[in-house]
């Protein structure tokens, strides 16, 4: 049968999809990190043979982008890179004709990352395949989350009883919602931390469990998890914030990690930027798991990809 360039939007996600952590329940998002403790990118069978798995990036990125497609190779699937700067998307070309040109070519899952929040949820419902989203706007980053939860469980064994801190730029930051939600919905209260333009009070209703402060000292004080976040000058048009109030009041110094558990661990999605919202010290501190996130986000992705082509075991 002829492929149509516009097919009808099903309305439905393809099994397997993962466009956000919102609407996930807190078994499959076990499941997930259960079945991702088990990949090993150095020794994996190579469960997706001859899947074609196309990345298709709208936005920078190095970490998510090169553990995707890492992630996919170490199971033995092709890839195939699309960005948007030297495609026909430059030409005019619409995200939906994109996402119908790379069924076409034979992708058996669209990776996508995008400037604007729903854009994976809207080619989803117009493609038979799963869809993955890498980051959409400001809405979410489910992969992220669920490398983030990873490095928790491998650096603290349970999520039983813990508390942990989000510092930064909220509001602008897929990640911070994306965690918010899981990390909820896997029982651990969170607590918000930074000035109104990044931390607004709306923020405390994303999900249940959810506190806001406006003093980084009383953020700290007994957490177990320390997530920072990039200020992301990108996303911040026409707002007032000055880098230097940022960083007077919120920038993690080791004296003010010391103010959280001794065994608290510093957690960052990356990029990060030194001397912003942390010191060099905290960074490559006894205390910082930011290149294990980085790393666990390979195992993370696999499993991410395996469950998408269905073949978690
Ligand atoms: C983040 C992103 O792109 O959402 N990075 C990442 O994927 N690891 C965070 C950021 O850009 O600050």
């Amino acid at each position: 049968m002829m492929q149509r360039l516009h097919p009808q939007a099903t309305n439905k996600p393809a099994r397997g999809s993962l466009l956000g952590i919102e609407h996930m329940e807190a078994k499959d998002i076990l499941g997930l990190l259960k079945l991702a403790r088990r990949m090993n990118p150095l020794k994996s069978r190579p469960l997706l043979r001859n899947k074609r798995v196309v990345l298709l990036f709208y936005e920078a990125s190095t970490r998510t982008r090169s553990s995707f497609e890492l992630a996919a190779k170490s199971l033995g699937a092709i890839t195939c890179l699309v960005l948007s700067s030297g495609s026909s998307v430059e030409k005019g070309e619409s995200l939906l004709d994109t996402g119908g040109t790379l069924r076409a070519v034979g992708a058996d899952v669209i990776v996508i990352r995008h400037p604007s929040a729903g854009a994976p949820h809207l080619i989803a419902r117009h493609l038979d395949i799963p869809v993955i989203n890498a980051g959409d706007g400001m809405h979410e980053h489910p992969s992220q989350a669920l490398l983030d939860a990873l490095t928790i469980l491998k650096h603290k064994k349970s999520f039983k009883g813990l508390h942990a801190t989000i510092v930064g730029d909220v509001y602008h930051s897929r990640v911070a919602r994306s965690a918010c939600h899981l990390l909820t919905k896997v029982g651990v209260p969170v607590t918000l931390c930074g000035p109104p333009e990044f931390v607004p009070e709306v923020a405390s209703t994303l999900a249940p469990g959810l506190r806001i402060t406006r003093h980084v000292e009383e953020a700290l004080r007994g957490t177990d998890v320390v997530l920072l976040l990039r200020v992301q000058k990108e996303r911040l048009a026409g707002q007032k914030i000055r880098v230097q109030d940022y960083v007077a009041r919120y920038q993690m110094t080791a004296a003010r990690l010391k103010l959280a558990r001794r065994d608290a661990i510093v957690m960052h999605p990356g990029p990060i930027i030194r001397g912003l919202e942390l010191t060099s010290e905290v960074a490559d501190g006894p205390q910082s798991v930011i290149m294990d996130e980085v790393r666990n986000g390979v195992p993370m992705r696999m499993a991410i990809l395996a469950r998408a082509l269905g073949k978690a075991r």
